[in-house]
């Protein structure tokens, strides 16, 4: 006995199309625009390889008009206020819940998906995502009162979730008070013009969503735009990092949603048959095209051969087909391209002697991109179908022994976007997940999704999140920052003209500030020293030159120190406050120091000592209460949102206030289970090492803090290119945040930076969530209830 076909009827989506002769120009401020240079490309559908529209082809020049739009729709749209954005908001999604059949289908028609998924996953999810964001614009005004919208967005989506994607991206953006700019992805452009057309006829004002289509160099013109206050971007970690480079320094805020090879593990007391089903959604969901699919398959040793038995028999009952039947499982790969992409990689593996298995008897449709569900077998952890993502219905398993082989294969690799964890022990569950290197973990469960849940990845797979309350943030910036002017030079002071460099009177008896490196004061690798001076030009002491070498074994010796990543939250704080008694028991000699080194009046050092002291009263006070959240997504059950420590943390201080800007970047980082390589400004160095003295006095263990002396430019250059720090922060001056963003690219650390703006470090624009925010991640760990 076999299926009969399920045809979904697409007579709306066709005649949509036919309403517009099938040509579509883009979007803009409200309107179909003709493009500048007037050529366009073909869409086609996959399932069958026939032509289905044609589109537009973006140039700098379209983009530029779109970027107009938006910005000269800002005002009135940030005048609307929460409640009115609100109120759009809430129009778009009952617009998508009216028009919820032809958005799936046409979102069938043009990537080949079956329509099951568009219609139960894709489009009651878009609407999800609107009407929460609905939410946030309601309570913009209490809850995100000192923040600011960014101004005009360009967001870049993919094409494996084309209008889940949109509104992934517009539904926040919108909901703060930005006008969005949007470049859908080549191969699935329609549903995104369908969308603006009709949010237009839903009163959307004009220019709040403008549409540009066309290829990567269509993105790329709106990423290069001056005139683009951020870019939030979903698809490859190559185009990702390209990003990445040429916004360097440009100021605009910057989200990457990139790719992924996620692990699911499967332990021997998993429920073997929910395991089985959990497979089937984590790695033929969408053929495979999921940025978090679960596609490096890790099972216990002892049940391998009766999972994949089980597995193998389930995949013999998978259908694939074209994309309008209700009846199938898979449909068709986005495009021939990426089908050859899927073959070379499959064909690679084979010859690399892995065992290859496919469903017998399966028939694919003889048009279309089609490639059948892939196991495959025998696969070393170190092979290239283990590391790289395949972007395909293909499975990689491998096998582990114990709980810390799992979590240690499970992190092989540069990706860290999601993860399953099958155990029916919820106490291992719970156990692993803080362990796994990833944004997202399902407990028993896979690919579920939420407004409500954030989403976006550790390490490669990108920073910033789409979703939860974090993701509203990735739109928005601290109000009193906007403000912020350009910081006067921050030239370390020349030696006084015809003065005799000489060591000042309280540093007569020999003393050159040593380095402080895994809790211990070290000297220079080079055994160089270099001279410190006081702003009118007197020397007043000397610190050692650090080196390459030297920010390595800062880099190792925090590394190590991972213990204090795992402390109790008590425990760190303890510490703080320690830090905080120890700073406050010698502020005269602190005070004294400040004055005479960095000129500042008795008060005015005073000061600077007892507010270093609230700072890290204050961080102390965070630190066992800047914990998570739970969210109660549309399921029975909860997902946790952990902040959770970045690692290694690389941070560059500026010259002004060198106690108290020192302090308000080393407190929250450490506080929050970061650890630190700071490195002081040239001019306010011997403020850091004689600190090193109150951390070595207050239990911080060996490694958390590390200071590092010498040309901070090219030590925090070091720091920003070195593979094994997550985050660096930079502030200084705008050159120094330009290189630290460029440099970050190797491992898409995370960055943090002043673009040279002077803030003011005595006030509390200086302190608190700005900074906790940035010195943590947000992994959200899924646990459905039930048996
Ligand atoms: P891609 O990263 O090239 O394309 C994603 C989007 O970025 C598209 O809208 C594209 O037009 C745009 N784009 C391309 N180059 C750009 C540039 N230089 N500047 C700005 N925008 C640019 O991904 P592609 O080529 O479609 O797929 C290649 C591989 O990327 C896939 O095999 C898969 O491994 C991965 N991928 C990951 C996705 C995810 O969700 N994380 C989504 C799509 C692809």
């Amino acid at each position: 006995m076999d299926y009969g076909p399920a045809p979904e009827d697409d007579q709306a989506a066709r005649a949509w199309l036919a309403s517009h002769d099938a040509r579509f120009n883009h979007f803009i401020a409200g309107t179909w625009a003709t493009p500048a240079a007037g050529t366009s490309f073909d869409t086609h559908e996959p399932a069958n390889g026939r032509l289905l529209a044609q589109l537009a082809q973006g140039t700098a020049a379209d983009v530029g008009h779109a970027v107009d739009a938006a910005r000269n729709a800002l005002p009135a749209w940030q005048a609307l206020g929460g409640h009115g954005r609100a109120k759009h908001l809430y129009a778009l999604a009952r617009m998508v819940q009216r028009h919820s059949r032809l958005f799936a289908v046409l979102e069938a028609l043009d990537n080949g998906k079956p329509i099951r998924e568009t219609r139960d996953i894709d489009v009651p999810l878009v609407a999800r995502h609107l009407l929460y964001h609905a939410g946030w614009a309601q309570l913009q005004d209490s809850e995100f009162a000192d923040w600011a919208p960014l101004g005009v967005v360009g967001q870049i989506v993919p094409w494996n979730f084309p209008l889940l994607m949109l509104s992934w991206k517009i539904a926040p953006a919108l909901a703060m008070g930005n006008c969005v700019v949007l470049k859908p992805a080549e191969f699935t452009s329609l549903t995104a013009l369908l969308f603006a057309e009709l949010a237009h006829r839903a009163g959307l004002p004009a220019g709040v969503l403008n549409v540009v289509t066309g290829d990567g160099g269509t993105g790329a013109a709106l990423v290069a735009h001056p005139g683009v206050d951020k870019i939030a971007f979903t698809g490859s970690t190559e185009v990702g990092r390209q990003i990445r480079q040429v916004t360097a320094g440009s100021g605009k805020s910057l989200t990457l949603e990139l790719g992924g090879k996620s692990p699911f593990i499967v332990f021997d007391d998993a429920d073997l048959d929910s395991a089985v089903e959990g497979i089937v959604d984590a790695i033929w969901f969408n053929q495979g095209q999921v940025c978090c699919a679960g596609s490096r398959l890790l099972v216990q040793e002892g049940i391998e051969a009766r999972l994949v038995d089980k597995l193998r028999r389930r995949m013999q009952t998978l259908r694939v087909g074209t994309s309008l039947d209700k009846g199938i499982d898979l449909g068709a790969i986005i495009d021939p391209v990426q089908l050859a992409r899927i073959r070379t990689l499959v064909e690679q593996g084979a010859n690399e002697g892995c065992a290859i298995w496919q469903p017998t008897g399966l028939t694919l449709p003889a048009d279309g991109n089609f490639f059948p569900p892939t196991l495959i077998t025998g696969v070393a952890p170190a092979s290239s179908l283990a590391q790289e993502e395949i972007f395909g219905p293909v499975l990689v398993t491998m096998t582990f022994r114990t709980p810390e082989e799992a979590v240690a294969l499970a992190n092989n690799t540069r990706y860290g976007l999601a993860a399953s964890v099958w155990t029916e022990t919820i106490g291992r569950a719970l156990d692993i997940a803080p362990r796994l290197a990833a944004g997202v973990v399902w407990i028993n469960a896979t690919n579920l999704f939420d407004a409500s849940v954030g989403f976006g990845g550790y390490r490669e797979s990108g920073f910033g999140r789409e979703g939860g309350r974090e993701g509203v943030y990735e739109y928005l910036k601290p109000r009193a920052w906007s403000k912020l002017k350009p910081r006067a030079s921050t030239q370390a002071p020349a030696p006084a003209a015809n003065t005799e460099i000489l060591p000042a009177a309280s540093t007569l008896i020999d003393r050159t500030a040593k380095l402080f490196i895994g809790g211990k004061q070290v000297r220079p690798d080079g055994g160089g020293s270099q001279p410190v001076f006081a702003p009118d030009g007197r020397q007043v002491g000397e610190v050692g030159t650090g080196s390459r070498k030297d920010i390595r074994d800062a880099v190792a010796a925090a590394r190590a120190a991972q213990g204090w990543s795992k402390a109790t939250a008590h425990n760190r704080s303890q510490v703080l406050f320690y830090l905080a008694e120890n700073l406050a028991v010698r502020a005269d000699e602190f005070a004294r120091q400040l004055g005479e080194r960095a000129g500042m009046s008795a008060d005015a050092a005073q000061n600077e000592v007892d507010l270093a002291v609230q700072r890290l009263f204050t961080y102390a006070a965070w630190a066992d209460k800047f914990d998570g959240a739970v969210h109660q997504p549309p399921l029975r059950g909860v997902a946790l949102a952990m902040h959770e420590p970045l690692g290694v943390i690389g941070i560059g201080c500026p010259a002004e206030h060198p106690l108290l800007a020192f302090v308000s970047l080393l407190a929250p980082a450490i506080a929050l289970g970061n650890r630190v390589v700071v490195v002081p400004h040239p001019s306010a160095a011997l403020t850091a090492t004689d600190f090193y003295q109150i951390v070595e006095t207050s239990d911080v263990p060996a490694g958390v803090v590390n200071i590092v002396t010498g040309d901070n430019r090219a030590l925090l250059a070091v720091l920003a290119a070195h593979d094994d720090v997550d985050a660096v922060w930079s502030f200084g001056d705008s050159e120094q945040a330009a290189e630290v963003e460029r440099l970050s690219i190797g491992n898409l650390k995370r960055t943090f930076v002043d673009y040279g703006r002077a803030l003011d470090w005595q006030t509390r624009e200086s302190e608190g969530f700005a900074f906790l925010r940035q010195a943590v991640q947000v992994k959200n760990i899924w646990i459905p209830y039930g048996d």
